[in-house]
This record gives C-alpha cells, structure tokens and sequence, in this order.
C-alpha cells in the first residue's frame, strides 16, 4: 500500500504538470498521502487566467513551491504549504543546548520552531516585500508575459525550418534542437552556447 504519492506540477525538464485531480483521486482511494511538487508550476496560481492548470492541486496534503524559479527571487526562496499548523509541531523540538529554558522563559527569541533550518537566512522577508510591492496580481501578470513569451518563441521554432519543436510549452521551457540532429550534437551545440555565454 502506498503511504506517501509526489505528484509534479511543472517538472524540471520540460515543464509538464500531472494530472493532479486523477492523481488525488487514486490517493483518496488507497488511503495516501499525496504532497505536490509545485516548485517550478506553483506560481500559475498568481494568475487568475493561468491557474485553472493546476486544478487539483488543493487536494494535496502538502505543496512545495519554490519561488526562485517562477517568482523572481534570489536563491533559496521555497515554501511548504501544509494543511494546518499541528503538522508543524514537531519544529518545535526544543533542545537544552539550543533552547535553555530560562533564557526561553525570560523571553528571548530563538529561531527554533520558526524555520526548518534553524541557522540559515530568513527567505521569507524577500517574498514578503515582493508580495508587498507587487501583490498577486503583480506577480501573475509577469508569470503571465514570461509564459507568453515561451508560447511566442515555440511559434517561432515551429514556423523556422532549422528547427525542430520537442513539445508545445505547458510553462516557460521551451524545448527545441535544430532539425535532424543527434542527440550529442545537440549537447554539443548546448554546451557551447553555455561556454559562450551567447543564451
Ligand atoms: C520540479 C522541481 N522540484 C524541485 C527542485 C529543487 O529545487 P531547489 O533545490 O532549488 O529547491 C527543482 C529544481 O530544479 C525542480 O525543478
């Protein structure tokens, strides 16, 4: 019996988002959890003509959402969506050498309980003051033009006899190689570009 299904919404190769209420709906019926990786598709959610592509995805227990891939942030900024704030209490786990009592009862804050890692940055003031400046609608209509453009650029490949469309965008990747190459040729030329730092 599974215990736990990962969903992807926006995987890393090519964007693609599975079929999430397919996926819940086969979790409710075995009696598993299911957690959604949304960490490159989440932000669709900002946009109100965009998110009816991640139908389904409140039906996990969990999502992850990494907003330094759709969302214009600096490294690191992902977030976990849980279900309540109980799921949460076991970062509350108090150690004596990190939390002494005393000091807890005086008052003095810890980060203890606040993060799940406890001596790192505090990603969150980032997303925060771009939610502030920004808000929702801010933040989808720029997924909104980046996934357009991506549309725009397959229109373009599509219609450019050197070149050869993988697949219809779902987000921002597009996937194509010139016409006719082997797959080490197009590493090749991938890789050059790379060193070049033309793309
Ligand atoms: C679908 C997906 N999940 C998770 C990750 C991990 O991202 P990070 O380590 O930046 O949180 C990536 C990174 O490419 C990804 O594409």
């Amino acid at each position: 019996t599974p215990t736990l299904v990962i969903a992807t919404a926006g995987t890393t190769d090519t964007g693609s988002i599975d079929p999430l209420p397919a996926i819940a709906q086969l979790c409710r019926t075995h009696g598993a959890r299911l957690h959604t990786d949304a960490s490159y598709g989440g932000p669709l959610l900002f946009s109100d003509t965009l998110r009816p592509a991640l139908n389904g995805l409140d039906q996990s227990h969990t999502i992850a959402v990494d907003l330094h891939k759709l969302g214009w942030q600096p490294i690191a900024a992902g977030l976990l969506a849980v279900p309540d704030t109980t799921t949460l209490t076991a970062l509350a786990h108090h150690t004596d050498y990190l939390n002494a009592p005393d000091d807890t009862r005086a008052g003095l804050p810890d980060l203890l309980g606040r993060s799940l890692r406890t001596t790192r940055r505090p990603d969150i003031l980032k997303i925060a003051v771009t939610l502030r400046a920004l808000g929702r609608r801010g933040l989808g209509d720029l997924v909104e033009r980046v996934c357009a453009a991506a549309q725009h650029l397959a229109d373009l490949i599509d219609a450019h006899p050197h070149f050869e469309l993988h697949a219809r965008p779902t987000l921002t990747t597009v996937l194509f190689r010139p016409t006719g190459t082997d797959d080490p040729t197009t590493a090749a030329l991938r890789r050059t570009l790379l060193h070049n730092g033309h793309a």
